[in-house]
């Protein structure tokens, strides 16, 4: 199979190309990026020199680069994890959300169809569901829960979502539409809460929690989602969308309370900073459907997968310090100066 990966030099994205190359020789992939802010040649070095590895430069809003792509390798499938993706980001400058997320999908949709893809996968988040209150333990998200926007992230995912099911039954495209909820694990961009607190945790910096730190997350080691997704593109049923969760809930502040208990760090540099405007309170995902359907469980638990990912970041101090670039701290300044 000839699989077309975009988004690959991020964080999900670049798992999924490892997890795929490692697991099917047999299969080509190829990495469409532009290499943002948020994306990193590095997070590829583990698979360049395979053979059956392609990397192409482009924006997946760029048209004519997009269809010159599908032209070239021809893919059997196209998984789209390529986004802008960071909450807070997007409550600054909505836009190239807009263009990315749903213009984006737009333009991967219209050469799918061009060119026969049999299998169009539209990789979207939890985030589409809204939130859901504190007091209501026994509510998750279901694949039916409304779809329900907080920032202009989600707004846009949301639309990508809503056009890939109008294309699956106008066109009868072959698609599929997974909705995780929060990764974790290597390769995470330092801007995200898990990566940011280990980072700062390890240079005695303040540990930015917003508001109380009430806040709930639903939280999922990223080989766990990457071998979802995987699932999903061979058995899953076409026209169909399925949440990926494992039942991980914690509040932020117990998160980040165990990244410094689990570096021996003091509690002391935890710094309460303003809450994040329109802060989504709690994510819980039902994966019932995912469970059923295609026997698909998470394999590895938060406490272990943390400690996995905590050992990665003290191995991999290149590769989180060259991401700490220019362009990275001015956007920190911008975000966390005035908080
Ligand atoms: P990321 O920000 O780490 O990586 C995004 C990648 O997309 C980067 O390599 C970037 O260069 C690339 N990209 C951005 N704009 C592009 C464009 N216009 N053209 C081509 N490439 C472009 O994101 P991530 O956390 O790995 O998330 C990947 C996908 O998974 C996203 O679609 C996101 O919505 C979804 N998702 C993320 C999470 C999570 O917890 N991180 C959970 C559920 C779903
Ligand atoms: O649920 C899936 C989503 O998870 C994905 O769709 C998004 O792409 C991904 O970024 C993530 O969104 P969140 O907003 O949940 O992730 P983030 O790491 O930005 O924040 C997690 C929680 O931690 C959230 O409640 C805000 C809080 N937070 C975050 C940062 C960066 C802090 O308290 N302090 C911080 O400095």
């Amino acid at each position: 199979m000839k699989i077309l990966i975009t988004g690959g030099a991020g964080f999900i994205g670049g798992n999924h190309v490892h997890y795929t190359i490692e697991k099917y020789p047999e299969d080509t992939v190829i990495c469409v990026d532009d290499l943002t802010y948020a994306g990193n040649m590095e997070t590829l070095e583990p698979v360049f020199g395979c053979k059956n590895f392609h990397f192409e430069k482009a924006d997946i809003a760029d048209k004519t680069a997009i269809r010159a792509i599908f032209e070239k390798y021809r893919p059997d499938c196209v998984i789209n994890y390529a986004a802008e993706s960071h909450v807070d980001r997007s409550i600054e400058n909505p836009g190239v959300f807009l263009t990315t997320n749903i213009l984006g999908t737009q333009v991967l949709l219209d050469a799918a169809r061009e060119f026969n893809v049999s299998r169009y996968h539209q990789v979207s988040t939890d985030e589409v569901y809204g939130d859901l209150p504190l007091d209501r333990p026994d509510l998750l998200f279901t694949e039916e829960t409304p779809i329900h926007t907080s920032s202009p992230y989600s707004a846009s995912k949301a639309g990508a979502d809503l056009l890939c099911l109008a294309y699956a039954r106008t066109y009868k495209m072959p698609i599929t539409i997974s909705r995780c909820s929060n990764n974790y694990g290597p390769y995470h961009f330092p801007e995200k809460l898990i990566p940011l607190m280990i980072i700062n945790a390890m240079q005695d910096k303040p540990l930015p929690v917003y508001g109380k730190g009430e806040n709930v997350r639903d939280w999922l080691f990223v080989t766990d989602h990457c071998r979802a997704v995987d699932l999903i593109v061979r058995k899953g049923t076409v026209g169909e969308v399925y949440n990926i969760g494992g039942h991980n809930e914690r509040t932020n502040i117990v998160v980040v309370k165990t990244i410094l208990e689990q570096l021996g760090k003091s509690e002391a540099l935890i710094n309460y900073v303003t809450d994040r405007p329109g802060h989504d309170m709690r994510y819980g995902i039902d994966p019932t459907k995912i469970n059923k359907e295609l026997g698909w469980f998470p394999d590895t638990n938060f406490e272990t997968g943390l400690s996995q990912t905590i050992e990665w970041y003290k191995n991999n101090t290149g590769w989180w310090q060259n991401v700490l670039d220019g362009e990275y701290q001015k956007y920190y300044e911008k975000n966390y100066g005035a908080r």
